[in-house]
Order: structure tokens, then C-alpha cells, then sequence
């Protein structure tokens, strides 16, 4: 599918893989309100469509994304700043229930760096650079970057990127474990849509309880996590593809999956 109506993206499906790629070259593809809209607009149209199995978003060789756009929020008040719904754009990627790749090559920056950190896993090429400069333009992150950078690579890094914006090479963000793995440049959206086609042939309902699983254990306490686990694996007894997946393995043969 290629979607003409997209200003600042383009979309398309390679099997049961749905891709954005953010497109404003000629803006370090920063994040005005236009962009997110259209990002947040087209995850959700392939969230909803049966024959999609998982995301993927990327951006270009020079940058994922170079953050919030700066220009449109320089002469923001700070009412407009809390009740503009800009940065909601961010939080919606939560209710995705599809997971979602990030294939990030050069700059990765401050709303770009939490764009990717709010997605599921992280695909790095050799020239992806992590960080969160809002401190060198007077302010803070405001999309989750505190949040989220701190529970990835911890409480030292983060405080180094965010107060100090210290960069992290595509190796260190491999080493503090915010990204999968690292790549080279020409092959990391490849390697992104190779792990999004495995994940997409999984049966699909373990793979969305599979998701909200993992997540809950950055939002509950330890028990409640463990309980809420307990209940969607058992539920997943109520599926088609828990008795194809068991009965393949004792069968010695590979699982047809119905995706129910
Ligand atoms: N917002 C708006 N425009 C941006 C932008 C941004 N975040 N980043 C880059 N651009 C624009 C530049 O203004 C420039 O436009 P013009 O050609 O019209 O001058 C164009 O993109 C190319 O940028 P550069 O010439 O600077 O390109 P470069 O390759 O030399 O440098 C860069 C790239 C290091 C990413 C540099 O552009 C830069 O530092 N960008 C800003 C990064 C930043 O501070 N991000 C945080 C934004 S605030 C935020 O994200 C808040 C939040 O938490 C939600």
C-alpha cells in the first residue's frame, strides 16, 4: 500500500509488515505537529489492519529524527505548551497493539530520540547518534526522554545526556542496552523489516499479549505484573494457535498458525 495523501511520511507494505518512514529531509526530519499527526495517523491505520503483523519507522541516512521542531515552538507560552496536544502525539504510540521497530540511522535527538525510545525495539545503523540536547536550547525533554531514556540505560547516562547532552555512539547505546543491535548504514532498515516479517509470522494474538506483558513491568509493581502475566498466558489456552503450536511440536512439524 502507498498512501499519495501523506505530506511529511511515506508508507508502504512489504508483506504483513506495515513501514513509515518520516520525510522532512530538509528539516533533519524534525517533528512539528503536522509530521506527528501523520506518523501517529498511519501507525494506527496499520494497527488496525488484519493482514499487518508488526511496524516499522524510520527515518533517513543523515537522521532519524532531529527532534521536536524548534522553530514552531520557539514563541510558544507556556499555556500553549501545556495545552497543545503536540506532545499526546508521542503517548499514542502506547496503544499501538502491534509492535513497532524503529530503524534509526544518524541523528536520533531529543523528541527524534523519544520517538524511537517509545517504540518496542530499537534497529541501529553504525552512524545512529543518541541524545536529548534540550538542556543546550533552555529546556528539558518533554516527550518522555527523562522517563524512559532513565529506565533504558540507567540513572548515570541519563543524567550525563540530559543535563550535560552527552551523545551516545551506536555501540554505547548497544552497550547500555537502549537498542537491539547495530548494524551498517545500508542494511539497518533491511534488518528492521527481516526481524518486523519473523515477528509478523508469529502467531499474532501471543505476540500482542506478548507486548503488553513486557510493558506492564515498566508501569506495575512486581506482583501485579506477574498476575496480569499469569492471566494472558492462560487466556492464550482459549486460541486456535495455542492447540497448533502444542500439537505441531509433539507432532514434530512446523505450526500453521489461524490468528485466532
Ligand atoms: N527543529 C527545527 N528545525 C531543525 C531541527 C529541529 N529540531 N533540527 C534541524 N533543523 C533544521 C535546521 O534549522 C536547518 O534548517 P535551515 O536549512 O532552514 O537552516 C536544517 O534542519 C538542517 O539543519 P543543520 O544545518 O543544523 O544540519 P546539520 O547536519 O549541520 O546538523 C543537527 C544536524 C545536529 C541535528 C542540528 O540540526 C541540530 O542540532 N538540531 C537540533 C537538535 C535539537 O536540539 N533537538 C531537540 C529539539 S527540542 C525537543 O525535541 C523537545 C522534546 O523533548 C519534545
Amino acid at each position: 500500500m502507498v498512501n499519495q495523501s501523506y505530506e511529511n511520511i511515506l508508507t508502504r507494505c512489504e508483506g504483513r509488515v506495515g513501514l513509515v518512514q518520516i520525510n522532512r529531509p530538509q528539516a533533519r526530519n524534525a517533528l512539528n505537529t503536522p509530521t506527528m499527526i501523520e506518523i501517529v495517523a498511519a501507525l494506527q491505520l496499520f494497527d488496525a489492519d488484519e493482514g499487518i503483523g508488526c511496524l516499522v519507522l524510520t527515518g533517513d541516512e543523515r537522521a532519524f529524527a532531529a527532534g521536536a521542531d524548534i522553530k514552531q515552538m520557539a514563541n510558544a507560552s507556556v499555556v500553549e505548551m501545556l495545552n497543545a496536544p503536540f506532545l499526546d502525539y508521542w503517548d499514542r504510540l502506547q496503544s499501538l497493539r502491534k509492535p513497532l521497530i524503529a530503524a534509526v540511522s544518524g541523528w536520533c535527538l531529543g523528541g527524534g530520540c523519544e520517538l524511537a525510545m517509545a517504540c518496542d525495539m530499537i534497529i541501529a545503523s553504525e552512524s545512529a547518534k543518541f541524545g536529548q540536547p534540550e538542556i543546550t536550547i533552555g529546556v528539558i525533554p518533554g516527550a518522555g526522554g527523562t522517563q524512559r531514556l532513565t529506565l533504558a540505560v540507567g540513572k548515570a547516562v541519563a543524567m550525563e545526556m540530559v543535563l550535560n547532552n552527552r551523545h551516545l555512539s551506536a555501540e554505547e547505546a548497544l552497550r547500555y542496552g537502549l537498542v537491539n543491535r547495530v548494524v551498517p548504514v545500508e542494511s539497518v532498515l533491511d534488518e528492521a523489516m527481516r526481524l518486523a516479517a519473523e515477528i509478523a509470522a508469529r502467531p499474532p494474538v501471543a505476540v500482542q499479549l506478548a507486548k503488553e506483558a513486557i510493558n506492564r513491568a515498566f508501569e506495575m509493581p512486581l506482583s501485579e505484573g506477574l498476575l496480569a502475566e499469569r492471566r494472558s498466558f492462560a487466556m492464550l489456552f482459549a486460541t486456535q494457535d495455542q492447540k497448533e503450536g502444542m500439537a505441531a511440536f509433539i507432532e514434530k512439524r512446523p505450526p500453521v498458525w489461524q490468528g485466532c
